[in-house]
Parts: structure tokens; C-alpha cells; sequence
């Protein structure tokens, strides 16, 4: 039985984007409005220097930084964003890493090293449409419910324990665009709320499954 909770009271948390930066956004302004006080954002790191994510972030006064590959992939790669994320704070101790849109595939080792510390968010209920295009793979094969997973990262792709998943319909009129959309409302619930509980050290992991304890 494992537990991945915070032994301190604060979760430094580290958010990794290569993009639009919605999904962060959500969890920043989740943080300010005072709705995950365990929790305080020490960087947002990107892939990409144009990352639109990066200038919201500073608005937000959350210290940035751009990691580029320069042609380093897999953990060579990302052990500079293991030396960037303790440099900030966000540690196997007390840290915790949010996928939010970064387009790169996390290596073993990186896993390894923050276990059961990072969190991603699908937009599909997991295990269905894994990889890239969920909402596309959705609409074509016709499914009438998705939505969106929060879990914790483990060695696969897309694979690792369910921490949350909320639902939408898919419409008969449904594009790959309008079906997104419907889903990143619910992202931008399920994220911040999933932060939330793993902040206030309420998530078990055993194997598969994460048991999320009652707040009373
Ligand atoms: C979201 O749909 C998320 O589920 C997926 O990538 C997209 C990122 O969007 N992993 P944003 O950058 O958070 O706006």
C-alpha cells in the first residue's frame, strides 16, 4: 500500500505546459482564490519558448523558466527539469509535478524519481482514447459520453491510477472542436480539485486504485 500525500503542510507545486496553458491557468486561479490553501505554485516550466501558458503565469507572479531539449530526449532531458524543478523547491519530498499540455512523453526515470508525485490530465475518461487526439478518437468512434481524467503518471502513456474523471454528452453534432471544448470546462474543474486533494494528503494509491479519504 502506498500513500501519496504531503508529510508537510504545503505541496510546492511545479506545472509543466507547452502551450496554451488553460489547465494551469485553472489551478493558479484555484490557488488565489484561496480554494487549495495547502498548495503554493513555485514555477511553471515550458518546452517551448512561444508557450502562450508563460505570460500568464507571470501575471499570475509565478516564477517561469523554458526548458528547451536542444536535441535531449527521454531522461537526459528530463533531468533538467528535475535540476529546474528543486532549484525551485518542487522536490520528491514535498513536491508535486502537474502535466498540464506538455507535449513531450515523461521518461521512467523521471517517474521514478517523483513518485506517485505527478499528475496528468486527459481529456477522455481513461481508459478509452488514450495518446494524442482524444477527443477526435471520441467523435469518431462514436461514443455518447466523454470527458476527462486526472491521474497519477506511471511508466505508460495515459496509463497510471484514476484520481478523478467528470463526464460530458457527445452530441450528435459534435466536431473533435466542439466536444473539446465542452470537455476543458471540465478540466478546469477536475484539475485544480484533484491538486486539492492530493495537497490535503487524501489520495491512497493500492495498485490500480486511488481512494480519496472524506474530508470529515
Ligand atoms: C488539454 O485538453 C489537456 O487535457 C491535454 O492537453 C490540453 C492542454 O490544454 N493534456 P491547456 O494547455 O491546458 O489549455
Amino acid at each position: 500500500m502506498a500513500t501519496a500525500t504531503s508529510t508537510t503542510t504545503t505541496t510546492n507545486l511545479g506545472i509543466l505546459i507547452s502551450g496554451r496553458g488553460s489547465n494551469m491557468e485553472a489551478i493558479l486561479a484555484a490557488v488565489k482564490a484561496g480554494r487549495i490553501p495547502s498548495a503554493r505554485p513555485r514555477i511553471v516550466i515550458s518546452n517551448k519558448a512561444d508557450a502562450a501558458g508563460l505570460k500568464t503565469a507571470e501575471r499570475y507572479g509565478v516564477p517561469t523558466k523554458v526548458v528547451l531539449p536542444e536535441g535531449a530526449k527521454g531522461w537526459d532531458y528530463d533531468k533538467k527539469l528535475v535540476a529546474a524543478l528543486e532549484g525551485a523547491g518542487v522536490t520528491p519530498q514535498d513536491g508535486l509535478v502537474c502535466l498540464a499540455g506538455f507535449m513531450r512523453i515523461i521518461s521512467p526515470e523521471f517517474v521514478r524519481h517523483f513518485k506517485l508525485r505527478v499528475l496528468n490530465i486527459h481529456p477522455a475518461l481513461l481508459p478509452s482514447f488514450p495518446g494524442l487526439h482524444a477527443q477526435r478518437q471520441a467523435v469518431e468512434y462514436g461514443v455518447k459520453v466523454s470527458g476527462c481524467t486526472v491521474h497519477f503518471v506511471d511508466e505508460g502513456v495515459d496509463s497510471g491510477p484514476v484520481i478523478l474523471q467528470r463526464t460530458v454528452p457527445v452530441e450528435d453534432n459534435d466536431t473533435e472542436e466542439t466536444l473539446a471544448a465542452r470537455i476543458l470546462e471540465q478540466e478546469h474543474k477536475a484539475y485544480p480539485e484533484a491538486v486539492r486533494l492530493f495537497s490535503e494528503g487524501r489520495l491512497r494509491v493500492e495498485g490500480r486504485k486511488v481512494f480519496i479519504r472524506s474530508s470529515s
